[in-house]
């Protein structure tokens, strides 16, 4: 029997999606991504070769695996030809196995002209959007004003409605936001010429998904960001414009909610998040202070905790079993795939949160939004740190006892089984307990 497995982040993003989904496609026919767009960073290491990818799925260092863009993603075509190339110019030739829905919202200049600008008026209540016009797309999408990657298929009927849409957006520009318009001849014109190389790739991706079901085939469907950055779900208003959670890849992408049979949950051993927004957990460090007794440094160094999109330096914290459980009720995980533990290996102990104290009440909730957290302080029980090396570790067994209690832990925190345990960036460097694509 074939499997449909649905993988997403269950926290602030940056789990190690990326890694996890290029090493489980060794058993699936194609890879679906079903939300978000370019500001995504998902990061593939294997034989130590690194390669980042935004907006192409995760599958594609897999010769035989097709890459579907399903109409959830808001597609940028020039971050997209970049990336093309990029791919190009490492030997990967991604053009033949990617196939791109028409419904895909567009991300067009106007839009990171939009985002930025707003970013700009928010002053100090900025979200740290990654920049990439990604909510303005979406909210086009819902305005029911945006164009779509099927519209290039019209040149006379786009040019059109996009000069509607940027008499609109120049004109909030200009007189709201006091930055330049921006121009419509060089962005049609641009436009016009993207869409050569994306047209070729316009596919039914919902159509595709459904034959590769009928045919039997694995289909895996690559969520972006994480869980608390979820729209509906998320920390209000400091989270991304699409619906992260699992939920995501059935209005996404077209597959039904029953034809899902597995979800993985990725959990970072420990917790990070790039941009504003609250954050129980958070270790603040002082980078001017040269301590290496600091803990959220140590996260941060060893981690390597830097956006892969802005290069942004990630907050670091520790695990909050809070806003997990509830993560994984939100995205019915079937299992954990828990990453970075390697990253623990040097500390002395190791706390999670399993409580927030709200003004004297003790909560096992999240608050509704993020105002509610304002006043959430976390309540932890310790652990002892095992001091060793796990980089690489091949088995269960193997592990240290301190290390194989701090996952006992989780799962009995939890009620959810560890199926995969990654203990360094590269492919290899992951042990599989259990195979999300396996038979039960
Ligand atoms: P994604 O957005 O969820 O795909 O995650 P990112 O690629 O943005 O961030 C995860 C980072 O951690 C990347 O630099 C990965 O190479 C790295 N990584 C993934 N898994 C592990 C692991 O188990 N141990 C260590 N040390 N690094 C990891
Ligand atoms: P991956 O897929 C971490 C964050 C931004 C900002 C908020 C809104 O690599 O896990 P946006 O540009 O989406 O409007 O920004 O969401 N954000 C991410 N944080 N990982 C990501 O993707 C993210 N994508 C967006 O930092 O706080
Ligand atoms: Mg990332």
């Amino acid at each position: 029997m074939s499997k449909n497995v649905v993988i997403i982040g269950t926290q602030w993003g940056d789990e190690g999606k990326g890694k996890v989904v290029d090493l489980i496609t060794d058993k699936v026919s194609s890879v679906v991504r079903f939300q978000g767009g370019h500001n995504a960073g998902h990061t593939l290491v294997i034989d130590g070769k690194k390669t980042v990818l935004h907006l192409i799925p995760s599958g594609i260092l897999r010769d035989n695996v097709e890459c579907l863009i399903g109409h959830g993603v808001v597609l940028s075509m020039s971050a997209m030809i970049k990336e093309l190339g990029e791919l190009d110019a490492a030997g990967v030739d991604a053009k033949s196995r990617l196939k791109i829905s028409p419904g895909c919202p567009l991300i067009m200049p106007y839009h990171v002209a939009l985002d930025n600008a707003r970013e700009i008026k928010r002053g100090k209540a900025a979200i740290g959007t990654t920049g990439n016009g990604i909510g303005p797309a979406y909210e086009d999408k819902v305005a029911r004003r945006g164009l779509r990657v099927g519209d290039l298929l019209d040149e006379v009927a786009f040019a059109e409605k996009l000069k509607d849409v940027m008499e609109y957006h120049n004109f909030a520009l200009t007189n709201y936001y006091g930055v330049d318009a921006v121009d419509y001849e060089a962005t049609l014109t641009e436009a016009l010429e993207q869409a050569k190389i994306v047209i070729p790739m316009i596919t039914d991706v919902t159509e595709k998904i459904h034959q590769h079901i009928k045919n039997n085939e694995n289909i895996l469907f690559e969520g972006a960001q994480g869980a608390l950055l979820d729209i509906d779900q998320g920390t209000y208003p400091f989270v991304t414009s699409s619906n992260t959670t699992s939920g995501g890849a059935v209005t996404g992408s077209g597959v039904g909610v029953t034809d899902i049979d597995y979800v993985v949950g990725i959990v970072k051993a420990y917790t990070t998040r790039v941009g504003g927004g609250p954050f129980p957990t958070e270790l603040i460090y002082d980078v001017s202070i040269d301590e290496g007794d600091q803990i959220g440094k140590i996260l941060g160094t060893i981690g390597h905790e830097f956006g892969a999109t802005t290069g942004r330096q990630r907050r670091c914290g520790w695990l909050d079993m809070v806003t997990l459980k509830r993560s994984f009720n939100l995205n019915s995980v079937t299992g954990i795939c828990l990453t970075k533990l390697d990253v623990l290996d040097s500390l002395e102990s190791i706390k999670i949160c399993i409580a927030y104290d709200l003004n004297g009440t003790q909560i096992t909730t999240p608050p509704f939004d993020a105002q509610g957290y304002a006043d959430a302080q976390p309540i932890y029980i310790e652990m002892p740190g095992w001091k060793t090396s796990t980089i690489g570790t091949k088995s269960f067994d193997s592990l240290p006892i301190e290390a194989q209690n701090y996952i006992r832990k989780i799962e009995s925190l939890s009620g959810l089984p560890v199926d995969i345990l990654s203990t360094g960036p590269d492919r290899d460097e992951t042990l599989i307990l259990n195979h999300p694509f396996d038979e039960a």
